[in-house]
């Protein structure tokens, strides 16, 4: 099985799609979102403590159990564990944690999925009305007449197709040639949006200039720190790194066995955190801040698809740029989906004997599937509350991803330990240091960890 692995075709494929992979709707509908219902300024403070002492190292752990994975041919989070844990706990418990992992992962996949290729399907809806005018005479309300109409999904059905077809063709024609598109006009689309947003000024009210905007998300007031924004934080840095989930791990299967895992964490990490903190923090949050205050740029779809059709109907030249943020939004989605798409067909492909193309078209049928509910809410009952879908992503953000992580930095940190850390080493320019190893991945991250979740659910079992 190992030979007739795919590896990655070039230095600079393999960069665009594990950006494709992090960079995703996590860093531009729900990164504004979470930040600006969190307290803003607040929010970012353990953001930037979770990005470090969590991300970070789980980072690293995720891309060496992936390349270590990968010789064996296996590309899911369960299989890979027990492999590297068999070294140093009895094989029975690494097979009991092993298997949990996977099958946690695999559900947390599945409902992820549930939610996440609805809003592709709505991004590429919204960037055809951009175009069209669609929304112009009601912004704030079309999102609700959009979502009832059940015409609309076609649009869904149009991005699933688009991500069967790019899973499809494999590593190297497929994932790596849509990544190398998608990935460079993602951030110039971003980086036009944030000029535009910064250079907005004052186009409502005095006091809602798009630059207060960008004051609100980088000056913290203290008293809006709590338990509730550590956990949202910890939770985004799992949602936006693709972390908790076994896709990382994935895509780094397909690595060559002496690939240098610290470069490509740390290279992983910074693209994504420009997308999500610099055009994501910049763009998102003080276009919407200019022409909807303080309040307006709350709530989670509200932002994407409501507040901001509003702000684009307004703006001089709003069609083109609604267009252009939506098609971001649409690029974002499908490249991050797509690692979540392959993770399912490399699944059944190395686990179950199924050709590519067949599991492609399987998991295809069960996404339609695992979809209904969000596609039926709003059209059966009339109305855009999208109750399943607020609770589905608030369970993935505040525990799921958290505790897969937490259960992984344990094995890798207490029952792995120094083999890990070799592992993680070999064949890197960059090596991580032991005192590294031992301060973060078996002390710091793990309590960090703990503490949040501790704290966050403090009130059901005090
Ligand atoms: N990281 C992607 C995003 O930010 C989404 C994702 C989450 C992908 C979890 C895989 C796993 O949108």
């Amino acid at each position: 099985m190992t030979e007739s692995r795919e590896n990655w075709g070039s230095k600079i494929g393999l960069i665009l799609a594990m950006a494709g992979n992090a960079v995703g709707l996590g860093n531009f509908w729900r990164f504004p979102y979470v930040a600006a219902s969190n307290g803003g300024g607040a929010f970012m403070i353990p953001y930037f403590f979770a990005l470090i002492v969590i991300g970070l190292p789980v980072m690293l752990v995720e891309w060496s159990i992936g390349r270590y994975g990968g010789k064996h041919g296996h590309g899911t989070l369960g299989p890979m564990m027990y492999l590297q844990a068999k070294q140093a706990m009895k094989p029975k418990k690494a097979i009991i944690v092993g298997s949990l992992c996977g099958m946690i992962a695999f559900g947390v996949t599945i409902l992820v999925n549930s939610y996440y290729n609805h809003i592709i399907g709505w991004s590429l809806g919204f960037a055809f009305n951009s175009l069209t005018g669609g929304y112009k005479g009601d912004p704030g309300g079309f999102f609700a007449s959009y979502i009832q109409d059940p015409k609309n999904l076609v649009f869904w059905v149009i991005a699933l197709l688009c991500l069967a077809f790019a899973v499809m063709k494999g590593i190297q024609k497929g994932i790596e040639s849509w990544a190398k598109v998608m990935m460079p006009v993602l951030y110039v689309f971003g980086i036009i949006l944030g000029i535009r947003s910064l250079t907005l000024g004052a186009p409502v009210n005095p006091d809602w200039s798009s630059l207060a905007g960008l004051n609100y998300i980088w000056n913290p007031d203290f008293s809006q720190l709590s338990w509730q924004s550590a956990i949202a934080a910890a939770g985004q840095i799992f949602f936006t790194l693709s972390l908790g989930m076994g896709i990382i791990q994935n895509y780094a299967s397909y690595l060559q066995p002496d690939e240098d895992i610290v470069t490509a964490s740390v290279a992983t990490i910074s693209l994504n955190e420009f997308a999500e903190v610099i055009l994501g923090g910049t763009a998102v949050i003080p276009i919407a801040y200019a022409f909807l205050g303080p309040e307006g740029i709350k709530g989670s779809i509200g932002l994407a698809f409501m507040a901001l059709p509003n702000v684009f109907s307004t703006m001089t030249g709003g069609g083109i740029f609604g267009a252009m943020w939506f098609l971001l939004l649409f690029f974002a989605g499908v490249t991050s989906a797509i690692a979540m798409y392959n993770y399912l067909v490399a699944l059944l492909e190395e686990d179950a004997g199924i050709e590519r193309k067949k599991g492609a078209w399987i998991v295809f049928v069960g996404y339609l599937i695992v979809g209904l509910p969000i596609a039926l809410e709003s059209i059966l009952t009339q109305s855009a509350n999208l109750v399943y879908f607020t609770e589905v992503d608030n369970w993935i953000g505040n525990y799921l991803l958290i505790v897969l992580g937490l259960i992984e930095i344990i094995v890798i940190g207490w029952c792995v330990k120094d083999k890990a850390l070799e592992e993680m080493n070999r064949g890197g320019l960059w090596k991580v240091p032991k005192w590294f190893f031992r301060l973060f991945h078996q002390f710091l991250t793990p309590i960090t960890i703990i503490t949040f979740l501790v704290f966050f659910t403090r009130d059901y079992w005090i």
